[in-house]
């Protein structure tokens, strides 16, 4: 897929602070609609549940980093933050994954140490808010409000609510003609220290 293309809409969904016991379900979803998403994940949710992981990968999903413990990295000195990146990532490469190139900080908050440690940061321009209503409803119709081509748009597969919207979502966005990619499709090779929000 060319996101560059001038015909082609594509749209990243990203899904953070996984992966949970809805997870499971949010692949079924995705792989039975032959669609890829990125997954943000805490090492210590990875740590808990690295068959999840596993099956990320048969998929072809993608996997990113989003830190140990859901930290805010402000809170954090140089050798502490290095060391919420080292561990979330050594944790995917011990679930028996490739090593994670992508990251997005918690919150989205991030420093000049954070920007400094190496990894590109992974924001997004599109926030369903899902963690906060709750409702598979408002998910889908704060999507689709905000998207254009190239968005990258925050959900979370905390929540059954958000595993929920994802049928809608995908046929919204089948409907209008947008193409779901990963970030690396979205986005193309990595550049540390680079904050993007779109594509
Ligand atoms: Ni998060």
């Amino acid at each position: 897929m060319d996101c560059a293309a001038e015909d082609v809409k594509c749209v990243a969904l990203t899904f953070d602070d996984g992966p949970s016991r809805s997870t499971g379900e949010l692949l079924d979803m995705l792989e039975n609609a032959g669609v890829l998403a990125t997954f943000f994940v805490t090492g210590q949710s990875v740590e808990a549940r690295p068959e999840t992981l596993q099956r990320m990968q048969e998929l072809g999903m993608e996997v990113g980093v989003h830190g140990w413990d859901h930290v805010d990295m402000r809170r954090l000195g140089p050798e502490q933050q290095r060391s919420q990146l080292d561990r979330s990532a050594e944790a995917v490469l011990d679930a028996g994954l490739s090593a994670p190139v992508w990251y997005r900080p918690a919150y989205g908050e991030h420093d000049a140490t954070t920007r400094s440690l190496g990894w590109p940061l992974v924001l997004w321009d599109v926030d369903t808010l899902d963690w906060k209503h709750r409702d598979p409803q408002r998910v889908v119709a704060e999507a689709m409000a905000g998207i254009r081509p190239g968005s990258i748009v925050l959900m979370h597969d905390l929540h059954a609510s958000t595993v929920a919207a994802v049928p809608e979502l995908l046929e919204r966005l089948q409907a209008t003609g947008y193409t779901p990619v990963t970030v690396s499709t979205l986005l193309g090779a990595p550049e540390p220290g680079r904050v993007y929000s779109r594509g």
